[in-house]
């Protein structure tokens, strides 16, 4: 018998619930067809959590995040905590957790699903095959540098220093070169290298990590650069990794490669095998409570999280291949519908899913 993973569950506000419940149902097909066996505990965190505890991040789920193999996060914020306080917000609390659990990676991959081709603003021939995953660096760079204002000559300066460490560098890229192991082999490294001492520093480490490597192939690609391939030639790219600033912008400008915020999956993930997996979306207080979220993005999130902290390649793969069947039917949530009539709700998505699988 396989052993017990234990995963937390974080449902959230508006359409957090909705969605997450669809992705336990696939988990648990998952166990059936092949005889893993999870255990998962639920938690409050985000608005919810304020309402019911006082804070968006209660201690005991801390814990139970802690105590976890893996942690599935739906969504969380919503209207109603808008006008709070910093530390009474959502938000706050998703900073908190990903620090607290030492995440510093996260993964964002951009798969373009053949049927769904149409519905992206770029060419489908452009599109063909794109599959590729963007490895982002979370905790150092520009964001977390110090910053400051001073008065000078010419009148008030703003300041951000972007500041990266070989210990910061060297763990995301180690990872980043595994992750391409299990894929194509292929990691495009981006920078600005021409420019920053930072993005110096770090393609010195990548240069020097990629002799651990050698069936990868690397490429450096300035992040100028990158942001035109990505539209010209995504299909040729597997692994993408780079800092903080870059990853965040690049990692938008891929999403939207696929067409539909409601399909895309990510990861975060620290040392080890522990990993927080959640869709990309927000809560969607517009159609929360509606059966109308696609369940999409946090059920890939799910098959992500069986694949990467799990190694059930397996599993992972019936779920991504359901999810492509379903789609390749013309079964569609209405965000994704080019006819909206016609559209199912999450639901019954769910249901077609797990019984694809
Ligand atoms: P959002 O992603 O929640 O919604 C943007 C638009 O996409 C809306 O029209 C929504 O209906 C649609 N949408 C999102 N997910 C969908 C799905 N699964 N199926 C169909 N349609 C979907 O972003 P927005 O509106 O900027 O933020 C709403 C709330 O979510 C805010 O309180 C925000 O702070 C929070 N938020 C939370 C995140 C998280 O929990 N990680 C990430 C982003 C926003
Ligand atoms: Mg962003």
């Amino acid at each position: 018998m396989a052993e017990v993973k234990k995963i937390a569950v974080i449902a959230g506000d508006g359409i957090g619930p909705e969605v997450v419940a669809e992705a336990e149902k696939v988990l648990k097909r998952t166990e059936e067809l092949f005889g893993y066996r999870f255990e998962t505990e639920h938690a409050l965190f985000g608005g919810i959590a304020i309402d019911e505890k006082g804070t968006p991040l209660p201690q005991e789920t801390l814990e139970v995040c802690q105590n976890a193999d893996a942690v599935l996060l739906g969504a969380v914020g919503g209207p109603k905590w808008d006008s709070n306080p910093a530390e009474l917000r959502p938000e706050t609390g998703l900073l908190g957790i990903r620090k607290a659990l030492g995440l510093f990676s996260n993964l964002r991959p951009a798969v373009v699903f053949d049927c769904l081709k149409d519905a992206s603003t770029l060419k489908p021939e452009v599109l063909e095959g794109t599959d590729l995953i963007v490895v982002r660096e979370l905790t150092g760079g520009i964001y977390f540098g110090e910053k400051y204002r001073r008065e000078t000559e010419n009148g008030q300066q703003a300041v951000d220093t972007c500041a990266y460490t070989v210990n910061e560098v060297e763990r995301i890229v180690r990872q980043a070169f595994e992750i391409a192991q299990k894929r194509r082999k292929k990691l495009a490294s981006v920078d600005k290298a021409n420019v920053l001492e930072s993005s110096r520093l770090w393609r010195e480490v990548v240069i020097r990590v990629a002799a651990d490597y050698p069936d990868v192939e690397l490429e450096h690609v300035l992040v100028d650069n990158c942001a035109m391939q990505l539209l010209r030639r995504p299909s040729s790219f597997d692994v993408i990794v780079t800092e903080n600033m870059f990853g965040d912008i690049l990692s938008d400008e891929a999403a939207m490669l696929t067409g539909s915020i409601g399909m895309l999956s990510s990861a975060s993930l620290g040392a080890g095998s522990f990993g927080l997996y959640e869709p990309v979306h927000g809560s969607a207080p517009d159609i929360a409570g509606q059966n109308l979220a696609n369940p999409i993005a946090t059920i890939l999130s799910v098959a992500l999280m069986l694949r990467m902290t799990f190694g059930y390649a397996d599993a992972a793969d019936s779920i991504e291949k359901a999810v492509a069947e379903v789609l390749d039917a013309g079964h569609r949530t209405s965000d994704i519908a080019v006819d909206k009539s016609s559209a199912i709700g999450t639901i019954a998505m769910g249901d077609l899913i797990v019984a694809t699988m």
